[in-house]
């Protein structure tokens, strides 16, 4: 929620700070060459392609400085915190795409905006994955091809707090079951943390039973949905066979070499000082809120669901968690570091909510791909609401593989249905 809310903003202030400019030059333009609107169209579309075609190609440049050991990009100059790129992005193409859904060169108002950008590039990653195109430039040898596609939970598969409940009410459902039969791996990481099924059952229920009621689907298929749950703590595998279709796998059996050495003490004093922090919270900003702490999590919601916690409060539980805990993690206690310097952990906004989980979402996609058998960063796709670079939870999975970026479970089916129609070598992205 506070994602879309942002993104909503981001627009606004697009909106009200931009258009008067190209507004002035469009009547201009109209008024003195008497040239017609579709002719501005063209001429604007003709230069916003030219944009992204430029892009790509620093793009490519990007991915071939990667393979060497010391990369100077002319991105990485032009944007020294850009991070590494797993695929080339087909970005003149996915513009001509979003344009001819959204007809972003035919406004005369409204510049291209944050909304416009965030899709062009969805749409650009997934046609780099589904039908990637051979490049001359490229000199990395790269494995296209999509294999592994992870979702986050609430606003992505479902509305936030909300649950997947038949396929009637939540088309995702059918989309989903569609890529399993297609022999992709889907994994759902999310936030919540339980390490009891039934949970995960309440929440997804109708995808569930909607792959296990499935004639289409082999068991092995089947054996392809998982949930790796609590950011990067709680796997389980489906399993018709099981009470609520969920088998939960043993940490032994599943976790990454870097958790190896995330002992429970180190985890509980980490939990420890956050759960004070969360307390100081209360009191400092007079929140009605109460604290809840789990395994590997520690969290406030609102004490009365009636009154929902503003999204100041949000932002601002969210800031001191984590400065608090990085603090004390930077800070040498006479001779020794804390014990949980070594383990990482999210805090975010979840909207009504705010929680530190123990890992993070990266850790929790590359353990997918690890159950997978080892799936390349290059084919997986995660899909989230929550990439805004401080607070969002989904952003962590930025460095584990190619991400999507979508603001409500509509956006999520639109994207998926651009796939499937891509892999049919749909006509219409042209
Ligand atoms: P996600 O969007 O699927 O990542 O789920 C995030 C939401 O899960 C949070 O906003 C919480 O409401 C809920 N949640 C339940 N348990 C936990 C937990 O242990 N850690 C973090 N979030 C949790
Ligand atoms: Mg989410």
């Amino acid at each position: 929620m506070s994602t879309r809310y942002r993104i909503e903003y981001a627009l606004k202030a697009d909106a009200s700070t931009r258009p008067t400019d190209r507004m002035d030059q469009a009547v201009e333009y109209v008024g003195t060459s008497g040239q017609s609107l579709d002719v501005m169209a063209r001429s604007a579309q003709q230069r916003y392609a030219e944009i992204f075609r430029d892009v790509e190609d620093l793009l490519l440049d990007h991915i071939n400085q990667q393979a060497i050991s010391n990369p100077r990009s002319k991105l990485n100059m032009l944007v020294p915190t850009i991070s590494a790129f797993f695929t080339p992005l087909a970005l003149e193409d996915a513009f001509r795409y979003q344009d001819s859904v959204r007809a972003i060169s035919s406004r005369r108002f409204v510049a291209p905006s944050f909304n416009d950008i965030r899709l062009i590039l969805n749409t650009a990653q997934i046609m780099a994955m589904v039908q990637p195109k051979p490049y001359r430039q490229l000199r990395v040898k790269l494995d296209p091809g999509l294999e592994l596609m992870t979702f986050d939970g609430d606003v992505t598969l479902y509305e936030d707090g909300a649950s997947l409940h038949s396929p009637d009410a939540n088309p995702v459902i059918l989309r989903l079951v569609h890529f399993l039969a297609q022999n992709v791996r889907i994994g759902i990481v999310t936030a919540a943390g339980y390490n009891q099924p039934e949970h995960y059952f309440n929440r997804l229920s109708g995808l569930l039973l909607a792959v296990k009621e499935s004639k289409e689907l082999s068991a092995a298929q089947k054996s392809n949905l998982i949930i790796m749950g609590g950011e990067s703590n709680f796997l389980f595998v489906f399993d018709e066979t099981q009470e609520h279709c969920l088998r939960y796998i043993h940490r032994r059996e599943w976790i990454l070499d870097a958790m190896q050495d995330w002992t429970e003490p180190a985890i509980k004093e980490l939990l420890d000082e956050a759960q004070s922090a969360f307390e100081s919270c209360i009191r400092t900003l007079r929140l009605q809120a109460k604290v809840l702490r789990k395994d590997r999590a520690v969290g406030i919601y609102a004490a009365d669901q009636t009154k929902r916690l503003t999204r100041e409060q949000l932002e601002e539980t969210v800031l001191v968690v984590q400065q608090v805990v990085e603090t004390a993690i930077n800070t040498v206690h006479a001779d020794q570091r804390a014990s949980y310097a070594h383990i990482p952990f999210t805090v975010f906004n979840g909207g009504a909510d705010v929680f530190l989980d123990i890992g993070d979402k990266s850790l929790g996609v590359k353990a997918c791909q690890k159950w997978f058998g080892g799936i390349p960063p290059s084919s997986t796709l995660h899909v989230g609401d929550q990439f805004l670079s401080g607070g969002g939870n989904d952003f962590k999975a930025r460095s584990a593989c190619c991400c999507a970026w979508i603001a409500s479970p509509v956006e999520t089916v639109a994207l998926l249905d651009e796939m499937i129609t891509l892999a049919k070598g749909g006509s219409k992205f042209g």
